[in-house]
């Protein structure tokens, strides 16, 4: 009688533990043999029944909002994360192929100069390493069944997704203190300023040919490129981070059927701008602009690397006196 498994057990769900008596506004009137099948026409439709629960969401069993809205999240979302993830490592690796990447042009000094605290350093690692997992398990949970089940098969699909389940709800909360705390901390060095313009006419002066080569825009203590990702890290962070509570804590929340799914929907929108960025901000950091992952292994950077990547900032500190530079 029923075309899919899932639907037979939603109706027997319903009958036999929900106490939920449905009524198509009261008016179904269910022929035998087929009132199973009025029952679930009647569910999809978004019919009300009662319930001993007090919510005022939960007389609605299931969600009859738009179901294109579920499309996007299986059509679009589930690949636009994957996308996000390995299309921009694909774009980038043949970025530094063609391109090379950003060389200190007068070599390391090997004076290093202070630019985090321990507890930026600290704080970075908080909401970063959490961060590079949720992205890695929201990919099993939102593409998995579209994406890694057709590859390796259900049985190795449902053991990553039986692991990604528990360490994404785990790591939502170092996140979102690591961003919190990123967020508010930071912020003073990210107000974006005129030179900024002058920065991403010349990509940053990353380009390493044509009318570019050599090029090194004016940067303060955060280049434009920084405080375009940092406050798409707060924008979307906030994102990320309110929808990712409503879908964790129903409970707490009591979010109505139609706000569970635009919650999701918003949550995956954001994971796949941050995804994007972040693959950036490592690319960047790792392996593009030589020396500059030393300034979160430590706090301190080269000092030609401040002056040909933040020169007003460098001129900035020694002309108030608080350059300092590490003791070796
Ligand atoms: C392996 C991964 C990562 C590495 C190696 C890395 C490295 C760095 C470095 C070296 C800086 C300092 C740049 C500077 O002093 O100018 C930095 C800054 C920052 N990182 Fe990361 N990061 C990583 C992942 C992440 C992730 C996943 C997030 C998001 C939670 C994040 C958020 C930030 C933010 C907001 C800043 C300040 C803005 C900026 O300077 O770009 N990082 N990171």
């Amino acid at each position: 009688m029923f075309s899919n498994p899932i639907k037979a057990a939603l109706v027997a769900f319903s009958l036999l533990f929900s106490g939920l008596a449905l009524a198509n506004g009261g008016e179904i009137a269910p022929q035998a043999g087929n009132e199973a099948e009025v029952l679930w026409q009647a569910i999809q439709q978004g019919a009300e029944g009662r319930t001993t629960s007090v919510n005022e969401f939960h007389p609605q069993l299931i969600n009859a909002y738009d179901e294109r809205m579920l499309d996007w999240r299986n059509d679009w979302l589930s690949y636009g994360l994957f996308a996000a993830l390995f299309g921009m490592i694909a774009v980038f690796v043949l970025f530094i192929a063609v391109n090379g990447i950003s060389k200190l042009e007068k070599g390391f000094s090997g004076k290093m100069v202070y630019r985090w605290s321990k507890a930026d350093v600290a704080i970075h690692w908080l909401g970063a390493i959490p961060c590079l997992l949720l992205i890695l398990t929201g990919l099993v949970l939102l593409s998995g069944k579209f994406i890694i089940e057709p590859l390796l098969g259900q049985g190795a699909f449902s053991a990553m997704a039986a692991v990604a389940k528990p360490v994404h709800d785990y790591m939502a909360i170092p996140f979102m203190l690591g961003w919190l705390l990123m967020s508010v901390k930071w912020a003073k060095n990210q107000i974006p300023a005129k030179y900024d313009i002058d920065w991403f006419m010349v990509v940053g002066g990353y380009i390493n040919f044509g009318p570019f080569k050599g090029k090194h825009p004016h940067a303060g203590f955060a280049n434009a490129g920084e405080k375009l990702w940092f406050w798409a890290f707060v924008i979307f962070g906030a994102v990320v981070s309110v929808t990712g509570m409503i879908l964790l804590f129903p409970n707490l929340f009591e979010p109505s059927r139609t706000l569970s799914l635009i919650a999701l929907l918003a949550h995956a929108g954001a994971a796949i701008i941050i995804c994007a960025f972040s693959i950036v901000h490592i690319f960047m950091a790792t392996v593009m602009s030589e020396g500059g992952m030393e300034c979160m292994v430590s706090g301190y950077c080269d000092e030609n690397w401040a002056i040909q990547h933040h020169d007003l900032w460098y001129d900035e500190i020694k002309a108030n006196g608080t350059l300092k530079y590490q003791q070796k």
